[in-house]
């Protein structure tokens, strides 16, 4: 459920008309919803009541500090995996013993940061950087606290470019080994070990993929408390998949997920850690763009819309589907008709849907890309010269710019010149 609705014939979000932002702020655009984002956090803290936990959200989801401070209010922690990410949960007003470090190449002056800037806990990914933490934490007098990211050997059955979780990919360690590998990170002074992290990939649609990882990793706390390691917290990752057309099955529910992971992990008296980040943000989000031109083509017709590949990637990178919708509702009855949907990048890949029905469009009518407020803004970029999109969050009838469009000259100034030129 969000917050984005047809009202008297046109698209709100909460309380305020989609168009009403467009005119304020220009297309296209990303526009987020307090109240959606609040209620995801809150199905997930709720679904694990009863069990102490922390819920971190992965801010590569969005990472805006707007939607940090939103979701920091409501007592959220912060998944992070690169030293921006952290200095940004910061700058949000996150405490450090909130945020966790998770990704696979933390670099010596990451982890210094971190370490000096206060660290809930490294979740690491393998041997060389354990042994770099631990130089860190040695040189600062610190004990750096870890867990240890194994990699469970599961399929996630989701997009390959988003299943972390097989052997294959390059995350975490084999859980095969993980007692070698836990016995030399019990070895090194400077870290303290205090359990075990695991996360298997992203948009899951289904819960077996998370029972049998979760099953593993329950498994492993016991074998690696027989060996006198003191695991007290596990972090089970995010993942949790989201719906993006109305039409298809929905997947499982937070309340579910809470449930296997009760069930599964509920025992070990462990303190419990997710990230969910796609599910928080990802239907809190539109991105709205305009009509430039329809064009006939042979066979078919072009919506050509001022949004493009480089705002939002998910299209072109994963074939990801996004509903498209018309800002203004059309009249019940009119009957619709095939689009292909296009930006104005030069390459057949800026393709966002194909033979997608909608009500006849004219150049100037508005279109809100759903299911966009994960990895839409955060993967943009600035190919073809094209200035990042501003966000814009909307709290109730309340709406604010949380990132500026920059000008053009903002983003040619940046280029400097070298003085044989
Ligand atoms: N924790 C770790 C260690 C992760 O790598 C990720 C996502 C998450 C948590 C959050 O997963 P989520 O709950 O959002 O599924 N750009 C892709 C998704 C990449 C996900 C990367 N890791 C997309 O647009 O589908």
């Amino acid at each position: 459920m969000d917050h984005f609705l047809y009202r008297d014939g046109a698209l709100y979000a909460e309380d305020v008309p989609v168009a009403e932002i467009a005119a304020a702020v220009g297309t296209p655009f990303y526009v987020y919803s307090t109240a959606t984002l609040e209620r995801h956090f809150k199905l997930f803290d709720e679904a694990l009541e009863g069990t102490e936990h922390l819920v971190c959200y992965a801010m590569k989801a969005a990472s805006n500090q707007a939607i940090l401070k939103t979701l920091a209010k409501l007592g959220a922690g912060m998944d992070v995996v690169s030293q921006g990410e952290y200095l940004r949960a910061r700058a949000a007003g996150v405490p450090g013993d909130k945020i966790v470090f998770s990704g696979v190449g933390k670099t010596y002056e990451e982890i210094h940061t971190a370490l000096t800037g206060g660290i809930r806990q490294f979740n690491v990914e393998s041997e060389p950087e354990m042994i770099v933490i631990d130089q860190v934490a040695q040189k600062l007098g610190v004990k750096a606290p870890i867990t240890i990211r194994v990699n469970p050997d599961v399929d996630a059955k989701t997009h390959a470019k988003i299943a972390t979780g097989k052997s294959e990919n390059k995350f975490g360690i084999p859980i095969s080994r993980a007692k070698e590998v836990y016995a030399l990170a019990a070895s090194l002074p400077g870290l303290e070990v205090i359990g075990i992290d695991c996360h298997i990939g992203s948009q899951l649609t289904d819960l077996e993929p998370f029972r049998l990882a979760y099953e593993k990793v329950a498994e492993l706390t016991e074998t690696l408390r027989a060996e006198g390691h003191n695991i007290r917290r596990l972090d089970l990752g995010g993942g949790l998949g989201i719906p993006y057309t109305r039409s298809n099955e929905a997947p499982p529910l937070p309340v579910e997920y809470g449930q296997l992971i009760k069930d599964t992990l509920g025992h070990l008296d462990c303190e419990i850690e997710i990230e969910p980040g796609r599910l928080i943000a990802g239907n809190a989000g539109l991105m709205v763009s305009k009509v430039i031109y329809v064009k006939s083509g042979e066979g078919r017709d072009f919506l050509i819309i001022d949004g493009a590949m480089n705002d939002l990637i998910r299209p072109a990178m994963y074939e990801a589907h996004h509903d498209i919708i018309p800002v203004i509702e059309p009249v019940p009855g009119t009957e619709q008709q095939p689009y292909d949907i296009v930006g104005p990048v030069c390459e057949s890949g800026d393709t966002f849907a194909k033979q997608r029905n909608l009500a006849p469009m004219v150049a100037g009518d508005l279109v809100a890309f759903r299911s966009a407020g994960a990895y839409g803004a955060v993967m943009a970029s600035e190919y073809n010269s094209r200035p990042l999109i501003p966000e814009v969050l909307v709290h109730g009838d309340q709406f604010a710019v949380i990132r500026e469009r920059p000008s053009f000259d903002e983003m040619i100034n940046r280029d400097t010149i070298p003085a044989w030129l």
